[in-house]
């Protein structure tokens, strides 16, 4: 896939497919079913490429024709899927199934829409394992202010995971939300299918898609 670079500090995804299925994300006028079906194909787009760096180790097989050396996700890397209640729920169904042996750990944010700050309203990932190698993929499809997306990494950051393991996984970006997240978190990494060009007076991503949560589950 080839990879869109930017002035800013963030991966972008420039498939033909994954731009055609950010039209229809875009389009008013698609039925929410259509959507979230668009959330999974675009996902799939995202995450193949914030997945490439994943370390490999070598494998020793039987194929039904001889022994082979392979490579397969070393078990000394453990990788955790954390998708953001609501949105990234649909982001999460691929991600499984891209990683089968992944733990999926939910957090749960919705943005105060009078102070725009997030709000945590739960947290699932445990305090009780080694996070130190841990490959972690926030999965939240909209990256708008970069509240949220700062209060997650805020509790992956403090569970003990490398700012250099954290991949923040998105489908729209705001320019002012990556300059936020990257300035209090630098060294993240941010994968996205597009950056828009900027938040409006409700801080609403424009042109953007808007409310992913509302359009994927039919409530206003
Ligand atoms: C949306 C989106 C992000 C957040 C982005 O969630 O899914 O989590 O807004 O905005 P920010 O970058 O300004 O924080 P929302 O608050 O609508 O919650 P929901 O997923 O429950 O609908
Ligand atoms: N959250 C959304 O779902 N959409 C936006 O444009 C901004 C925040």
């Amino acid at each position: 896939m080839a990879l869109q670079s930017t002035h800013l500090p963030v991966t972008v995804c420039d498939h033909p497919l994954l731009q055609h299925n950010i039209s229809i994300l875009r389009d008013a006028n698609t039925s929410h079913e259509r959507f979230r079906n668009t959330v999974r194909r675009v996902s799939m787009f995202i995450l193949q490429e914030a997945t490439r760096d994943l370390p490999l180790c070598k494998a020793y097989i039987e194929t039904p024709v001889s022994k082979a050396e392979t490579r397969i996700l070393s078990s000394e890397t453990p990788i955790i899927i954390t998708p953001i209640l609501r949105a990234g729920l649909m982001m999460s169904d691929v991600a499984m199934d891209l990683i089968p042996s992944a733990s999926v750990y939910h957090v749960g944010l919705y943005r105060d829409e009078e102070t725009l700050r997030p709000i945590t309203y739960y947290n699932k990932l445990p305090s009780t394992i080694d996070y130190s190698q841990a490959r972690i993929f926030l999965l939240d499809p909209m990256l708008a202010t970069g509240g949220s997306a700062i209060a997650a990494v805020d509790i992956v950051s403090k569970l003990g995971v490398q700012l250099s393991n954290i991949y923040f996984v998105c489908i729209i970006s705001a320019p002012e939300g990556i300059q936020n997240l990257t300035t209090q978190y630098p060294g993240i990494k941010i994968y996205t299918g597009a950056v828009d060009e900027r938040l409006n007076d409700k801080a609403y991503i424009v042109p953007g898609l808007g409310d992913a949560g509302d359009r994927m589950f039919g409530t206003v």
